[in-house]
């Protein structure tokens, strides 16, 4: 089936099965292959994109879903080769070891600052609760979305 994504800013043709995940087709049909594939089953939060400014496991969503609906991913925070204030944040704070889950987070911190500046401690460990980090990084990734908000 032919479909339209909006994806990172611009319009993408796909001719894709409509029942393909947007992971799938993100990863295998754009090449954006820094969304991760984790669990396929919205349970870990590697997969997380941006759908109209909210994180939402890609893993999930159809593409047929995603039509009409502005989509964001990793490559698309960084604007102009500078980094997202998130993703400067996380990298002076080195809030990463093996990076599988740094995506996610990165897409979950996001979304929790554009709908709230100053999120408290309590919000940001909220926000990131879904992106399960098998190397222990959710000090380092909350001080990371802390100094995010305080720039
Ligand atoms: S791969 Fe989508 S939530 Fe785990
Ligand atoms: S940094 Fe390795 S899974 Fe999070």
């Amino acid at each position: 089936m032919k479909l339209t994504l909006r994806v990172n800013g611009a319009d993408h043709d796909v001719d894709v099965p409509r029942r393909a995940t947007l992971l799938s087709v993100l990863r295998d049909d754009l090449g954006l292959v820094a969304t991760r594939f984790g669990c396929g089953a919205g349970q870990c939060g590697a997969c997380y994109v941006l759908v109209d400014g909210a994180a939402v496991a890609s893993c999930l969503m159809t593409v047929d879903q995603a039509v009409d609906h502005e989509i964001v991913t990793v490559e698309g925070l960084a604007q102009d080769g500078k980094l997202s204030p998130v993703q400067d944040a996380f990298a002076r704070e080195g809030a990463m070891q093996c990076g599988y889950c740094t995506s996610g987070m990165l897409i979950s911190a996001t979304a929790l600052l554009r709908r709230s500046s100053h999120p408290s401690d309590e919000e940001i460990r909220d926000a990131l609760a879904p992106n399960l980090c098998r190397c222990g990084a959710y000090g380092r990734a909350i001080r990371a979305v802390q100094r995010a908000a305080a720039t």
